[in-house]
């Protein structure tokens, strides 16, 4: 397994351009299986969540071709509808691809997701709306397998906004005859790029962004229904949004290191609690329509209570990350994460580099501490994993973060953009 020997106490400086979000271009990927004629998807980072999408949908009978940051699919043939389990095990996130080959090929079949570092992540609320659908789904526990010959629209209301259910309802709502409503969905901006990518390949569907998303499915005006392999959607040109938690984390590198940044290609406006904590911490944040500029404090200044929410609410996805900086911040800071319910695997290691914070359920109490000293340290989730990186650019002397294949899950050449910004970080 890889690891980054970072040594620390160098100030960032400099740009940074971002690339799409993993976010978003993983199930507009999954998408693509609903369409028949060729899709092109600019700006996709090259991550290992979206290589193992790249496969799953070569898997499938989809041809792919990538090509620099654009992936040409052409779904025109699906003649599969079982995923993998080595794809599968390789990336839960594999499991909105249930709705588009439910729409598609009338049947999917996949083992178990099954949870992660970060908590149990149950699909109940995507199964429960399946069968909302009309998708007949028998599971064992090793294996799920839904059917459907007709997916037929529906009111669905969600008992958690949950991001992946969100997307793989829209799919299969997308294809069905009738009209869906999701009541309390999620309101992710990816939710938003899903729904125009859907959109831009002939779908109707209207809402993404607010508490209720209303889709009128192509059902009716399909030749043949599910399991004809016939396509319900056309192909499209589409351009992913930009990586928010990205941008999040870069911003938090330069924040942690008493640096400045510019990113350029950013969406500011999708980043408002990021940007307002930076600020609380004592950062000077600029913004205009797609550039954003951070300089940092001599000194970060404590935040009283932060909560991960549901977006529009602080992102769960940027906790670990922010919690490394509030480690070397004036004052105490207080983390809850309201989302997954084991998402501080990242403390041991910033306790081992000196860190002062102690962890009460989903409440982490920080006290800031003058400095970090370097330590070995294992990452055990992406993010908490990047948020390692951050606290090493900081900490006096080497820090070793090991197991880095969970950061390059989220990551493009992470140690190649943190040089040119002035850090000294090898992969080894
Ligand atoms: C997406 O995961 C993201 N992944 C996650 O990003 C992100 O943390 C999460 O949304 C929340 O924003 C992708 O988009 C590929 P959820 P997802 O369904 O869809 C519970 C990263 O670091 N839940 O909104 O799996 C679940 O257990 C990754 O980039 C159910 O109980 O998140 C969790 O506690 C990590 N039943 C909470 O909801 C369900 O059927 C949020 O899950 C589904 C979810």
């Amino acid at each position: 397994m890889d690891s980054y020997h970072i040594t620390g106490g160098e100030k960032l400086a400099g740009d940074h351009r971002l690339k799409g979000a993993k976010n978003g271009v993983l199930p507009i990927l999954a998408a693509t299986v609903l369409t028949g004629e060729p899709c092109e998807i600019c700006s996709c980072p090259s991550l290992s969540d979206v290589h193992t999408m790249v496969e799953i949908l070569r898997s499938l009978g989809c041809s792919v071709t990538w090509d620099e940051d654009n992936i040409r699919v052409d779904a025109k043939t699906v003649d599969q509808w079982e995923i993998p389990e080595r794809l599968m095990k390789g990336m839960r996130s594999s499991v909105f691809l249930m709705g588009p080959l439910l729409a598609r090929c009338g049947q999917v079949a996949m083992t178990q997701p099954g949870g992660c570092a970060i908590g149990d992540r149950p699909i109940d609320i995507h199964l429960s709306g399946l069968r909302m659908l009309g998708a007949e789904i028998e599971e064992d526990p090793h294996r799920i397998v839904c059917r459907a010959r007709r997916l037929t629209g529906a009111t669905i209301r969600m008992e958690f906004p949950s991001v992946g259910a969100t997307e793989n309802l829209m799919m299969a709502a997308a294809a069905a005859c009738g009209e869906t409503h999701i009541i309390h969905p999620a309101r992710e901006p990816e939710i938003e790029d899903l729904q125009n990518f859907l959109n831009a390949c002939g779908a109707q569907v209207a809402g993404a962004g607010t508490g209720e998303i209303v889709i009128c499915g192509v059902g009716d005006r399909r030749a043949a229904g599910p399991g004809s392999g016939t396509a319900p959607l056309s192909g499209c040109v589409h351009r992913v949004i930009p990586d928010r938690i990205e941008a999040g984390t870069y911003l938090a590198a330069a924040a942690i290191t008493g640096g400045e940044i510019r990113l350029l290609d950013s969406a500011p406006s999708q980043m408002a609690q990021t940007l307002a904590r930076l600020k609380e911490a004592g950062c000077r944040v600029k913004v205009d329509k797609t550039s954003i500029w951070l300089t940092a404090p001599r000194r970060l200044r404590s935040v009283r209570e932060i909560k991960t929410l549901p977006y529009p609410g602080f992102p769960t996805d940027m906790q670990s990350q922010f919690l490394s900086l509030l480690t070397l911040a004036e004052g105490e800071s207080k983390i809850t994460e309201t989302i997954f319910e084991n998402r501080f695997k990242h403390v041991d290691g910033l306790l081992r580099m000196g860190a002062d914070v102690a962890v009460d359920g989903r409440t982490a109490h920080i006290t800031g501490v003058a400095g970090l000293h370097g330590a070995r340290v294992q990452a055990e989730d992406l993010r908490g994993g990047a948020a390692l990186v951050l606290a090493g650019l900081a900490a006096e002397g080497e820090t070793v973060v090991e197991n880095i294949c969970h950061i390059d899950r989220g990551y493009d050449k992470l140690e190649v953009v943190l040089n040119d910004l002035g850090a000294k970080i090898e992969r080894i």
